[in-house]
């Protein structure tokens, strides 16, 4: 299992040497939550802020857009350094130019879907995406409690994508912890997003070794 710490509970007066101390121990990727106040309502950070952040580690960037116009913000994303662009299936943008857009710049594409979206929403994407995201709560904010209703989500994309035989990571996110990340890894995701499990623990090497997989003895 991959982890990617949620900057959303991080000490934002910190950032950069939040993303230091996650990089020291032992995080694979780094997730960056991007919320526009009115695709959910919430406002965070934007490319401005990517940019700044990215001297700071050389750990891939998976950038989660939470925003209606994905399409239109690909470019300054792209621009600051963002590695993995997802992207909601319920946002207004066109998808497939969407997709494609983020090709184009060499970036990899994923797509997003909400608790109430079906896993049969992303199966048209699959043959076109490097990662498929299901939120375990509903997007917006660090810190709620994990849906373990959605693990059979989870496992039906996993078995589509075997199925048709395509390299396509499960990734999973909100209210990731010690607590659920066995039923996560049963479930066949390959990425676990985690806020405050890895930055409100107290000792962050440990909380991320135990959501890699690694158990003491
Ligand atoms: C929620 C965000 C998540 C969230 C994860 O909208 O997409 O990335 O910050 O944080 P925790 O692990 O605290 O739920
Ligand atoms: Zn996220």
């Amino acid at each position: 299992m991959k982890v990617a710490p949620s900057l959303l509970s991080c000490d934002f007066s910190q950032m950069g040497n939040e993303i230091v101390r996650i990089d020291q121990a032992g995080a694979d990727m780094v997730h960056l939550d991007v919320m526009d106040g009115h695709f959910v309502p919430n406002l965070t950070i934007g490319p401005a802020i990517v940019k700044a952040l990215r001297p700071y580690t050389k750990l891939p960037f998976d950038v989660h857009l939470m925003i209606t116009d994905p399409l239109d913000y690909i470019d300054s994303f792209a621009d600051a350094g963002a590695d993995i662009i997802t992207f909601h299936l319920e946002a207004d943008s066109d998808l497939d130019r969407t997709i494609e857009k983020i090709r184009e710049r060499g970036v990899k594409p994923g797509v997003v879907i909400k608790p109430a979206t079906p896993a049969e929403a992303v199966f048209p994407y699959l043959d076109r995406v490097y990662m498929v995201l299901v939120m375990t709560v509903e997007p917006g904010f660090g810190g709620q409690s994990f849906m373990a209703d959605m693990m059979p989500k989870v496992k039906a994309i996993r078995e589509e994508i075997s199925r048709r035989q395509l390299d396509v990571l499960i990734e999973v996110d909100g209210g990731v912890s010690a607590k659920n990340i066995d039923i996560v890894t049963e479930a066949g995701a390959d990425v676990s997003v985690s806020g405050t499990g890895v930055f409100k623990a107290d000792d962050t090497a440990a909380a991320i070794r135990y959501l890699q997989g690694f158990r003491a003895e």
